[in-house]
């Protein structure tokens, strides 16, 4: 067989995570269509090069027209064809990485201070093909885990034994499946051209479409033991029937099944519903030359890390599997937690916004990877191949969305209404800081922001999501991180939950490295706020008063400033 007729009729169950919740009526009124999942009425997104010429505004940015020249130097990389049809368009995608330059990864545990040296390299390819989408004549349908049957099940089993049973070295073995996303991932790869930039899929606009290109290979050629989805490497206090947190801080929190639904649910409401633009959702921009994680969108941050930090084994000295990334595609299940993080792509574009849509920024769509298909040919893809999961012939099963009807409320309703801002000041005066960056966040701290624009007009909310932006966050890239973000929250009593508005988003890091540990990973953090300042009645303010709570990897993590501004993307 090859790339474009996928010989495997098995498919990945999309979400091991989604518990049996029954939810009672339409929730149809927060989607786009009528019909929220006919995939099929939607139109299908061209595969060819057709968006070349709808860059973004700063497409001009001298900046990158320094990168692309460089770029261009390097000779056939992208092809001259490029600039002569489109002198204007920006052009700094990153290119597929280079197999010949893979490095070795150091994974260090900051407790232990032990570190083992990793290769995750794949095997080297004289070879590479450009990626075709798939001529099929059926979309096949993703299952729900909780939906999937013996039939299929057993056709599962199957596929992960052959899997398993090939040589390490054969680039479809579950091992090498294994670190292509370690590779990925963990430093081994710098961007073709800058060999001071590491490549690293996460932490930014790259994270959704590369995940996608990454379960559509494996599903090429799957695979497992006797459960088929059994690994030995978990959290040991986290079997069943316990459920999944999805508010994890690497701490069991001792809720009721009933408050742990209603949480979960509320973390899925905010990270789904009022994340509304493409950079909100799929995270910050990241072109060729720049450097690596500038920023984490919605999912990726929250439930994406929750998950896999809460399924990682304790004992283990890096949280193997699933808690760490060098080894998490090792675990069976990341291949179906990755395919509940990418249905949820899908369902983000069918929601109410003119803005829930992709990027149409080229540097974007012609980001490439490589990866090996079923023959084991190497094959480099591009993100603009796989916009649409139905290009790629699959789709996932319909099922309810209990979350939709979840958004978070004000602890204390009305008690903002006009005097949010006085109140803060005056309750927090002792506590509240102004200038103080950096801050280290070894304990609760409390930040007055100021608001540059009161009183926005409806157009202008409606082009321009207000967001408070976390700059410079520095850490360890090897330790497990959580802090939460609250604004006008000023009950220490009680804890505030995912279920209050004040719950404005979190900040997560799954351990991952880099072939230069003492590199910290400097990243930023975008949480949207134009619905919550409606929500606790506090859009006329002059400030927020920002609370931060740090959860895990307290004193570890420090942020270099904190402002309100504007996203329009
Ligand atoms: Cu590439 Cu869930 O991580």
């Amino acid at each position: 067989s090859t790339v474009n007729s996928p010989s495997t009729p098995i498919i990945i169950p999309s979400s091991p995570l989604q518990t049996s919740f029954i939810p009672k009526t339409s929730q149809l009124s927060i989607f786009k269509k009528k019909k929220p999942f006919n995939f099929a009425s939607k139109k299908l997104v061209s595969c060819k090069a057709s968006d070349r010429n709808q860059n973004n505004a700063d497409s001009s940015s001298l900046n990158r027209f320094d990168r692309r020249d460089i770029l261009l130097g390097l000779g056939g990389l992208y092809g001259a064809t490029n600039l002569v049809s489109d002198p204007f368009a920006s052009a700094a995608p990153i290119a597929a990485p280079d197999l010949s330059l893979c490095e070795n990864s150091t994974v260090t545990s900051s407790s232990s201070g032990t570190s083992i040296s990793v290769s995750c390299c794949p095997p080297k390819a004289t070879n590479i093909i450009d990626f075709k989408p798939p001529r099929f004549s059926n979309i096949r349908l993703r299952p729900a885990a909780h939906l999937v049957d013996a039939n299929y099940l057993e056709k599962f089993t199957k596929a992960m034994e052959l899997m398993k049973a090939l040589p390490d070295d054969d680039p479809r073995s579950f091992k090498q499946q294994a670190n292509v996303h370690c590779a990925y991932c963990n430093g081994a790869y710098d961007h073709v051209g800058f060999p001071d930039k590491q490549l690293q899929i996460h932490f930014s606009w790259l994270f959704f479409p590369f995940h996608r290109f990454y379960l559509y290979f494996y599903e090429g050629y799957w695979g497992n033991p006797t459960s088929p989805l059994y690994d030995e490497k978990r959290n040991v206090d986290h079997q069943p029937p316990k459920m999944l947190d999805l508010d994890y801080a690497g701490t069991e929190e001792l809720l009721s099944k009933r408050d742990q639904i209603k949480s979960n649910l509320s973390v899925m409401y905010r990270q789904m519903v009022t994340y509304k633009t493409p950079s909100l959702f799929h995270g910050a921009a990241y072109r060729a030359g720049d450097n690596p994680s500038p920023g984490m969108g919605s999912v990726e941050n929250n439930p994406h890390t929750a998950v896999h930090r809460w399924v990682g084994d304790k004992r283990e000295p890096f949280s193997e599997d699933m808690g760490n990334f060098y080894s998490a595609g090792r675990d069976p299940l990341f291949y179906a937690h990755h395919c509940n993080v990418d249905r949820l792509w899908n369902i983000w574009k069918l929601l109410l916004g003119k803005k829930r849509t992709d990027f149409t920024d080229t540097d974007w769509l012609d980001s490439s990877f490589l990866f090996y298909d079923d023959n084991a040919n190497l094959v480099r893809v591009k993100v603009r191949d796989c916009l649409n999961s139905r290009t790629l012939g699959y789709d996932y099963q319909k099922v309810n969305i209990p979350w939709l009807k979840n958004k978070p409320t004000p602890r204390r309703p009305g008690r903002g209404s006009g005097s949010g801002s006085a109140m803060a000041a005056e309750t927090n005066t002792k506590t509240v800081i102004r200038n103080a960056f950096p801050i280290v966040l070894d304990k609760l701290v409390r930040i007055e922001v100021p608001r540059t624009k009161k009183s926005r007009t409806k157009v202008e909310k409606e082009n321009e999501e207000e967001v408070l932006v976390l700059q410079n966050i520095r850490v360890d890239r090897d330790v497990a991180v959580k802090f939460d973000v609250y604004i006008n929250d000023e009950d220490d009593e009680t804890p505030t939950e995912p279920e209050d508005s004040e719950f404005v988003g979190s900040f997560t890091n799954i351990p991952h490295n880099h072939h230069n540990p003492a590199v910290k990973l400097d990243t930023n953090l975008t949480l949207p706020l134009s619905d919550l300042l409606e929500d606790l009645d506090i859009e006329r303010d002059d400030n927020i008063v920002v609370t931060l709570v740090p959860k895990e990897g307290k004193g570890l993590v420090s942020i270099g400033n904190i402002k309100i501004d504007f996203v329009r993307d």
